[in-house]
Parts: C-alpha cells; sequence; structure tokens
C-alpha cells in the first residue's frame, strides 16, 4: 500500500482520496486555506487520513493527485515532487480559468502546462472525464463484470504502470491513452469526457467497459 498526497481536495480530491483510504492507502490532504479546513475531512476518513499544507502532501506521497482549479497550476510545489508521479485531474474551464492561449489554439494540452511546471516529475492525466458522483459509485473489484474504465495518458511508461496499478487497487482499469501530447483525446468536449458513464443527473452512474473507453477515445476530433 502506498502513501497519496493530494493536492486540492474538493469533490474530486476528495472522492479519488476516499476510495484509495477504503483500499487500504494512507492519505494526506491539502488545500489552499490550510489544514485546519481539512480536519473533519481527515476525521471522517479515519485513521490513514491527515491533513497537511501541499508541500507536506507533495512530500509525503509516493503517487500525488492534484485536483485543483487549472488557474492555480502555477502553484504546485515543484521541488518535493521531483521523480515522482503525478496524477492530473484538472481541465481547463476558459469561464473559470480564464483564457490561455496556448490551450485555446491547441498548441498545448492542460496536462502538458502541468508538466512543463513540473519539469522533474512524471504527470499522468487521469481522473479528469468522469463527474466524481460517478467516480464514487462505479468503483468495482478486479474481474467485476461490470467494472468501468478511466482513460490515462502520459509521458513515462513507469509511471502510467504505476497509476494503472493504483487505479486498479481503487476499483477502476486504465486505458492508456499514449503520451500526453494525446491528452487532448480526454479534455471536456470530446467523447470519452463524461458521457460514457452516463448523465450527470442519475449519481450512480453507467459503468463503461474498455472497448467503450478505447472507442469514445478513437473518436475524438479537434
Ligand atoms: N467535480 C468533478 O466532478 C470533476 C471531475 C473531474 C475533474 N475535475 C477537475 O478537477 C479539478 C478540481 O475540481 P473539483 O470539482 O474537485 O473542484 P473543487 O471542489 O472546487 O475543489 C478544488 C480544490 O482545490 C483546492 N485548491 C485551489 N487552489 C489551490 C492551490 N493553489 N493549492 C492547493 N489547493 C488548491 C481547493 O482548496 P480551497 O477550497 O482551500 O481553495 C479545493 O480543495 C478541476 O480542474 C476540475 O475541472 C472535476
Amino acid at each position: 500500500m502506498a502513501t497519496v498526497g493530494f493536492i486540492g481536495c474538493g469533490m474530486i480530491g476528495s472522492t479519488v482520496a476516499e476510495l484509495a483510504v477504503a483500499a487500504g492507502h494512507a492519505v494526506v490532504l491539502s488545500n489552499s486555506r490550510g489544514s485546519d479546513t481539512l480536519k473533519e475531512l481527515a476525521g471522517e476518513l479515519g485513521p490513514m487520513a491527515r491533513a497537511a499544507t501541499a508541500e507536506e502532501a507533495a512530500d509525503a506521497g509516493d503517487l500525488v493527485v492534484v485536483a485543483i482549479p487549472l488557474l492555480a497550476y502555477h502553484s504546485v510545489p515543484v521541488r518535493p515532487l521531483v521523480g515522482k508521479a503525478v496524477i492530473d485531474a484538472d481541465n481547463y474551464y476558459p469561464p473559470r480559468d480564464g483564457h490561455i492561449a496556448d490551450l485555446d489554439s491547441g498548441q498545448q494540452t492542460s496536462s502538458g502546462l502541468l508538466q512543463y511546471h513540473l519539469r522533474e516529475s512524471s504527470v499522468v492525466k487521469a481522473f479528469n472525464n468522469i463527474y466524481y458522483r460517478h467516480l464514487a459509485s462505479l468503483a468495482r473489484r478486479a474481474g467485476a463484470g461490470d467494472r468501468s474504465y478511466l482513460p490515462i495518458a502520459g509521458d513515462d511508461t513507469q509511471a502510467r504502470a504505476a497509476v494503472t496499478t493504483f487505479l486498479d487497487t481503487i476499483g477502476y482499469g486504465a486505458v492508456d491513452a499514449g503520451p500526453l501530447a494525446e491528452s487532448w483525446r480526454q479534455q471536456p468536449g470530446e467523447p470519452v469526457y463524461g458521457t460514457p458513464y452516463g448523465p450527470y443527473e442519475d449519481p450512480r452512474g453507467r459503468p463503461a467497459s474498455e472497448p467503450a473507453i478505447r472507442a469514445a477515445l478513437a473518436a475524438a476530433t479537434r
């Protein structure tokens, strides 16, 4: 079992943290307002969880999940993440994040921006394409007939393997979507974004098989 650090513990971060604790991992939680504001969540998650600063969460994690508004990516601590696999759950929403020219033009992917910021880490895009309520409800053990799959994209083979293993422990299969340059295929608006897991109105979601996720990635256009 690993220690998973969290930078951002809102809807998606806290959901991944809950699944991680259920799978037996230790979690270190952080946000922008300080660890006092995460004591309640840590208490709910139990003895495997603690609240900390972003620097401490980055330092403690064998694997670190970034789940913050994209506009804040510059504040993700660099030094404690050197040499680590970093899961990027973020999406680019111009109404929230403002306009970023390289993303608007398609010259860059949002995970590519984080990778550029974290030059000595290995960024893997995952969790960005699933609604947090569906992520909570669709987790299934390995071998279950109705297991769901998530696309992952990253440049480093070992980091992609580590993320695949982590996903497996928390109840999901992974579909390798290639390097970060291909991660536009799982960005907002593409077929694999949200749709395969059912409508947001139904919090139970709908299981999405490996072939369904592969087909949705292949159907992406830009
Ligand atoms: N909601 C979903 O279903 C979903 C699904 C997939 C991907 N996403 C993406 O995941 C990211 C997070 O979404 P969310 O829905 O979880 O947002 P959220 O509920 O608003 O949570 C955002 C979290 O990020 C923290 N944060 C903000 N700035 C930070 C900083 N500079 N350093 C450390 N922590 C910081 C916030 O802490 P404070 O509250 O203390 O500021 C909060 O814990 C977004 O990019 C979103 O597009 C969301």
